[in-house]
């Protein structure tokens, strides 16, 4: 009768407590900047574009990230993979920009089916992260393409970013679009641009949404530098970080 109790609370409260923190992210490039957010509940995930966690504290979840296709087999894409721990691995960085990683998404399938494909069922694996350019060759037409010619892939969650005004509802609107593929949503970026009080409040718009969004599993706004989410020294918080780590409602 105990154990039966307790596991109903566990079944009951597991839900809430993770939808009401937890899902707050860092990228970051610098471990001691990474390490400014420890200790704050809300903040346990970090990923920062490459293979190694580079001194960032262990109490925060680290997901390797293949950037870019490789042009051979990566031993190390493998090692970083195989890192005790490590449960959820990053793909291509935005294939749909020239800048960027800059694939098509039928040669960005075929690299899935080569790379992570592998490791599917042993962690779980995000689709590449796209731009919210416009579709179809950008963003969610990038991502519809992507879903059309890898059919046979393991894809445990979407991977997406946004850069735009402080414009709250489109945000939102936005990253509902995606709840179409009926996985979860990881934002690996996004930001707003504006002044560090505009940035402020679109924080403080949305992030009690995307806490309490089921579809949303994780975000990581932009990003954890100095004059960001650092001070413009990297030796504390800016006020903007002191938001990102503790704001709720
Ligand atoms: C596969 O990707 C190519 C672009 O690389 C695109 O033209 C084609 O429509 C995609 N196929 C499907 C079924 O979405
Ligand atoms: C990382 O940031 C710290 C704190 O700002 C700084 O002292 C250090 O030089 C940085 N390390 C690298 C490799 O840039």
């Amino acid at each position: 009768m105990a154990s039966k109790t307790a596991s109903f609370l566990l079944f009951s409260l597991g839900p809430a407590l993770a939808l009401a923190q937890g899902k707050r992210g860092l990228s970051y490039n610098n471990g001691t900047l990474a390490n400014l957010f420890s200790g704050y509940d809300q903040v346990t995930w970090v990923y920062n574009w490459g293979f190694d966690r580079i001194g960032a504290d262990s109490s925060f979840d680290f997901s390797p990230m293949l950037w870019g296709l490789p042009s051979s087999d990566n031993p190390d894409w493998t090692a970083a993979v195989q890192v005790q721990g490590t449960k959820e691995i990053l793909g291509f960085n935005e294939p749909d920009l020239g800048s960027q990683a800059n694939i098509n998404p039928s040669d960005a399938a075929a690299g899935y089916r080569k790379f992570m494909e592998p490791f599917a069922n042993q962690v779980r694996i995000s689709t590449p992260a796209v731009t919210n350019g416009p579709p179809p060759g950008m963003g969610i037409g990038w991502m519809d393409q992507f879903f059309g010619n890898c059919t046979s892939c393991t894809l445990d969650f979407v991977a997406i970013h946004w850069y735009s005004n402080n414009d709250p509802e489109g945000f939102k609107s936005h990253v509902q679009q995606f709840y179409k593929y009926n996985l979860p949503i990881w934002i690996t970026e996004f930001a707003a641009s504006g002044t560090e009080d505009e940035q402020i409040s679109f924080l403080q718009a949305v992030l009690p949404w995307l806490d309490s969004e089921p579809n949303v599993e994780r975000y990581a706004y932009f990003g954890d530098f100095p004059g960001f989410l650092a001070n413009e020294n990297g030796d504390g918080l800016s006020q903007l970080g002191q938001v990102y780590a503790t704001y709720s409602e």
